[in-house]
């Protein structure tokens, strides 16, 4: 066992929880996982804990480690391609990208500068996407197994819509699925996400084999994209025209349910909130990648209104930024901009909770990770708050903690980052 002193942000339900002069204890459970004995105040704690190593980190903040709800690890370098929204920046920039990544060393290289980007921002968990090719995924898990991430991950299905060398054929893209779960789901720290990148670029074979998939394997993940853009939904729509709204295609093939994450989820009716919440789906909110691609804005009010689950994500590339703080910031934007939605001003401890245990609950993993409740797993940050000269103004004055915090959304980045530790073991960021 080995303990942390320094200030600890947590969650208890949605509402944060913030020690000045806390204490973290970490150390094995009756499994041997590594994860939070014990946090509180120092002064209350450590009597209890005689002997034992206690790091400490002066001045420093010990939050839980930001989970990204969605992301595709083959667009670490596509970002910043500028396009007129989201069919011709697939078709431009992303689809003839993604097709290098048939070369199974570049995908190799490429997922771990993908890991050191996340790791750097703070990131410790993520739903990634990786391309149609099915050992894009293996790259991807064996890297992020090294480093004993929680990293879930999919092959991407695509077999129509899509140009040579991204476009994978029905049948053997359900086999390949099906082996995949074989060989990574619930392996050391890694799980599996069924795939289907959006109903235009899967055949009725295709989702309706995923939806198979997903009924036999329960615990598994799913992920898509929905209702991002207009030209894909009047697409989708076209598509699919028996479908009564663009989300409840996947509810069609049985592709709803709880563990499913879908992205973006902009401009949907109250049917389809209803439709979200009553199947226990989860929406990946991704600001950057919206503002980025002018898609639209997320009705934070309508998703309260109805309730259903939802956090955030950096949707890189189409996301702009791998930094959780540049992704909460914009969470603010969009939540404020009040001009085709009702504008919210989303409260600083609400944009931090849906990065962390707000997201993990949307991935069913509420409890293990996105928090240092005791029996997290041990995956946090230490954040400096005086990383910038502007920031250390900022904080040292902050009289609340909703001020700390907003100090550190709208001005941090990387350079906050200290520290981050990964089941129970640190790198320096
Ligand atoms: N819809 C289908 N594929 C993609 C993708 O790669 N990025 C985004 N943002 N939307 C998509
Ligand atoms: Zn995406």
């Amino acid at each position: 066992m080995r303990a942390y002193r320094a200030a600890i942000l947590r969650f208890r339900d949605r509402e944060a929880v913030y020690e000045s002069d806390g204490l973290l204890v970490v150390g094995p459970d009756a499994s041997g996982r590594k994860v939070v004995r014990a946090v509180g105040a120092y002064d209350q704690l450590a009597p209890n804990y005689p002997g034992i190593t206690v790091e400490h980190f002066p001045g420093r903040i010990l939050a839980p480690g930001f989970i990204d709800l969605h992301i595709h690890f083959p667009q670490t370098d596509v970002i910043g391609s500028p396009a007129e929204g989201l069919l011709p920046w697939l078709e431009n920039y992303t689809f003839p990208h993604e097709s290098r990544f048939a070369d199974h060393a570049y995908a190799v290289g490429v997922a771990q500068v993908f890991l050191d980007e996340l790791q750097r921002n703070g990131v410790t968990s993520a739903l990634a996407f990786a391309t149609s090719h099915p050992h894009s995924v293996d790259a991807l898990m064996e890297a992020a197994q090294e480093r004993r991430m929680r990293l879930i991950a999919g092959k991407v299905l695509q077999d129509r819509h899509s140009p040579d060398g991204v476009r994978d054929e029905t049948e053997q893209s359900l086999v390949d699925t099906e082996a995949l779960i074989r060989r990574w789901h619930g392996v050391d720290r890694l799980g599996y996400a069924i795939t289907p990148r959006f109903a235009p670029s899967c055949s009725e074979a295709q989702l309706r084999g995923a939806g198979e998939l997903a009924a036999q394997h329960k615990d598994v993940w799913i992920q898509s994209h929905v209702a991002e853009n207009r030209d894909e939904i009047r697409w989708a729509r076209e598509l699919f025209p028996s479908a009564r709204s663009y989300l409840s295609i996947y509810d069609d093939f049985g592709l709803m349910r709880e563990r499913a994450i879908y992205a973006h989820c902009i401009h949907f009716d109250d049917a389809d909130r209803a439709l979200m919440r009553d199947t226990g789906s989860a929406a990946a909110v991704s600001p950057t990648s919206n503002l980025f691609l002018g898609s639209g804005f997320f009705d934070y009010e309508g998703a309260r209104r109805i309730g259903f689950k939802h956090g955030l994500a950096s949707d890189v590339g189409g996301g702009t930024s791998f930094s959780p703080f540049h992704t909460m910031l914009a969470a603010y934007y969009v939540g404020r901009e009040g001009q085709t939605k009702p504008g919210v001003s989303l409260p600083p401890q609400e944009l931090w909770w849906q990065h962390t245990a707000g997201a993990a609950e949307a991935l069913g993993l509420g409890g293990v990770i996105g928090n240092l409740q005791p029996g997290c797993e041990a995956d946090f940050v230490v954040l400096d708050p005086k990383a910038t000269p502007l920031l250390a103004r900022k904080t040292a004055n902050a009289g609340s903690l909703d001020e700390l915090l907003f100090a550190m959304i709208v001005l941090g980045d990387d350079r906050v980052v200290d520290r981050v530790v990964i089941d129970g073991q640190g790198k320096h960021g």
